[in-house]
């Protein structure tokens, strides 16, 4: 549940998505106090586990992004060892259903929020046409509200979602957006990419950015070069 409202720093996710733990440490050694979280995804995850979380949470809050999606059981047995890392977000999938949410929140016990993922920007109407489900804009709010009902404080949407959701669920709820590219930039290979600005207007809290930020010459020159655009 958010309290207040972040400072433009605090607003940064950096998604280190890079293959060594050396990488990305060394990364997050670089960016302490630029950027309010570390983000840990599953390719860091799946090649150095644990220990990955451990090595991170030395430089800053991490957000363990491993997207949960299984029968209610294993998901709180899973959040609950998640719970022990010391992690302060952990992503699960919305369509899991109400129960598996509140699952994982039960299972993190408090050690951390549960972020829950709506639809994956990546997948089209087409495809959810294909797999018997609605459109995306008809149930990104749907699942917003259920995961929210269900307990998550916080909440993962395209910035195109974001003034739906957060009409949605109103102001008490911690929305996160990736797809966000500083004014200028390329986009790499988000079809429609927000830009900081824009997707704080819309109503996010947090914003998940790897490459512009990671790949940049200068990493924390550009992190803070973002926080400056939405301050
Ligand atoms: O490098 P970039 O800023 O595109 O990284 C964005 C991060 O957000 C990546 O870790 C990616 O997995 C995640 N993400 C995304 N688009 C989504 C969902 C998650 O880019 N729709």
């Amino acid at each position: 549940m958010l309290t207040s409202a972040p400072s433009p720093n605090e607003r940064l996710i950096v998604a280190l998505d890079v293959p060594t733990l050396d990488e990305a440490a060394s990364l997050a050694r670089r960016l302490v106090g630029a950027v309010g979280w570390f983000k840990v995804g599953l390719e860091l995850f799946a090649a150095h586990g644990p220990e990955a979380v451990r090595a991170i949470r030395a430089h800053g809050p991490v957000f363990l992004d491993v997207k949960l999606h299984d029968i209610p059981t294993t998901v709180e047995r899973a959040a609950a060892r998640i719970a022990e890392l010391g992690v302060g977000l952990v992503t699960v999938h919305a369509g899991g259903g109400a129960e598996m949410v509140a699952a994982a929140v039960r299972g993190l016990g408090g050690h951390g929020e549960v972020l829950a993922v709506t639809v994956l920007t990546s997948t089209s109407d087409t495809e959810l046409a294909a797999m018997g489900s609605e459109p995306a804009a008809s149930q990104v709010p749907r699942l917003a509200r259920l995961a929210s009902g269900a307990g998550a404080p916080g909440l993962v949407c395209a910035p195109r979602d974001l003034p739906a959701v957060r009409e949605a669920v109103g102001p008490a709820v911690r929305l996160v957006t990736p797809g966000v590219r500083p004014a200028g930039a390329g986009t790499d290979d988000h079809a429609r990419a927000a830009t900081p600005a824009e997707a704080v207007a819309d109503g996010a809290d947090l914003l998940v950015i790897g490459r512009p930020i990671t790949r940049a010459e200068d990493p924390l020159g550009a992190a803070e070069a973002i926080a400056a655009s939405i301050a």
